[in-house]
């Protein structure tokens, strides 16, 4: 099909709900995609945050074609052994005491299991969340999101939950009590501008829930698998040390394939019994093999360094142009705001065939690279960005 006929078809029978690009994409290898009409583009956004290897990297194809021939699928009513490793692996590369892993589909099943697991956990109801995080679509995660027009799209929603400001201690202080489950944060901000709040936050945030006996939970569905150059903001030196007591993960996780995940602490797995939570795909095998060569290829090679490699690449040629103010965020998750606003230059960044993202913040352009994306390949956005 030629890029116009998919555009038409996908126009006639796909529900309108995505504002698009008016591209066609085929293929990928690496940091690059190409249109059905064979235009390349070099993808700094990383197919939304999610193709943390690259596109279609070699070993998770292997992977998930081997197992494909062996057994796509069985539920969690068996014991499996890709499952097994999966569980196991993501769990030796997480702080202590995150401990126990939950396998569902997606970023908000993750956040709506997490939440479910604080409400079980403290017999409380009450959820705090911060402005401008972005924590899903559905009911619950939507109620928890208080960025732009998101919350109102969920309405109505879903009862006991709490806005507090991100990265304001008083605030905190204020709303976190002794009604509240849990307090769920996107560490770092991305959608909203890649917006950060100080180790001292996070500690101080910590401090209060155990004050008050809730469940802190860090939504890692873009900060966690490496993207800062760290498996996890949790445990990080930008978090201050501080470890949840649920991390949520998905999009880089399984390297394209959907899968989400929760990881537990030991004190809030004490709480959950049988079929306190569930769900038919997660845990899947397809999925599970993603997972298991996503993070061994992570592992191989050195890709949390070079996540931290990328940082200083990209802040290097950002120092180099005068329309850019600031540089905000973390290893392959960046945020860089222009002293204008952002589109015009995300717009001829596209016409260089350079693929990047805006945020909710019109001066904000975000940048989720591949964690092997090559100095070569920011050379080439560091170009466009100085002309
Ligand atoms: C921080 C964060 N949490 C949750 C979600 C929801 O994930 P999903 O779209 O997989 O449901 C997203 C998606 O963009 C996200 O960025």
């Amino acid at each position: 099909m030629t890029s116009e006929e998919i555009f038409t078809t996908e126009k006639n029978f796909q529900l309108s709900t995505y504002s698009k690009l008016e591209l066609a994409i085929v293929r990928g290898s690496g940091s690059w995609v190409w249109t059905s009409d064979n235009e390349k583009y070099l993808d700094l956004y990383g197919g939304h945050a999610v193709c943390a290897l690259g596109h279609s990297h070699p070993d998770v194809a292997t992977a998930i074609s081997e197992q494909a021939q062996k057994l796509m699928f069985y539920s969690n009513v068996v014991y499996s052994d890709v499952r097994a490793k999966a569980a196991e692996r993501l769990v030796s590369v997480a702080p202590i005491p995150l401990s126990k892993a939950f396998f569902c589909n997606s970023g908000t099943e993750a956040n709506e299991n997490a939440m479910r697991i604080a409400r079980l956990a403290t017999g409380r109801s009450n959820i705090v969340s911060f402005a401008k995080g972005f924590h899903g679509r559905t009911a619950d995660s939507i109620s928890a999101t208080f960025l732009g027009k998101y919350r109102t799209l969920g309405e109505p929603n879903v009862p006991g939950h709490l806005e507090a400001q991100f990265g304001d201690l008083e605030s905190i202080a204020s709303v976190i009590d002794k009604e509240t489950a849990g307090v769920l944060i996107e560490p770092i901000q991305s959608m909203a501008g890649v917006r950060e709040a100080s180790p001292e936050f996070f500690k101080q945030l910590r401090a209060k829930c155990d004050e008050v006996g809730a469940a802190l939970i860090f939504d890692e569905v873009q900060t966690g698998v490496g993207r800062t150059g760290e498996w996890f903001f949790a445990g990080s030196e930008a978090a201050g040390g501080v470890v949840p007591d649920i991390v949520t993960l998905a999009k880089s996780l399984g390297s394209g394939v959907p899968v989400g995940a929760c990881l537990v602490s030991d004190g809030m797995a004490a709480s959950i019994k049988e079929n306190d939570l569930g769900t038919t795909f997660g845990g899947g095998m397809i999925a599970m093999a993603a997972v298991n060569a996503t993070l061994d290829v992570i592992a191989r090679d050195g890709l949390l360094a070079n996540a931290k490699n990328i940082e200083a690449w990209i802040r290097d040629a950002c120092s180099h142009c005068k329309a850019v103010k600031a540089v905000h965020g973390k290893g392959c998750l960046l945020g860089v705001e222009f002293e204008d606003r952002a589109h015009p230059h995300y717009q001829k960044l596209l016409d260089a065939k350079i693929l990047t993202g805006m945020s909710s913040d019109p001066s904000v352009l975000r940048l989720l690279p591949p964690l092997n994306v090559s100095e070569d390949e920011i050379k080439l956005f560091a170009e466009v960005l100085s002309a």
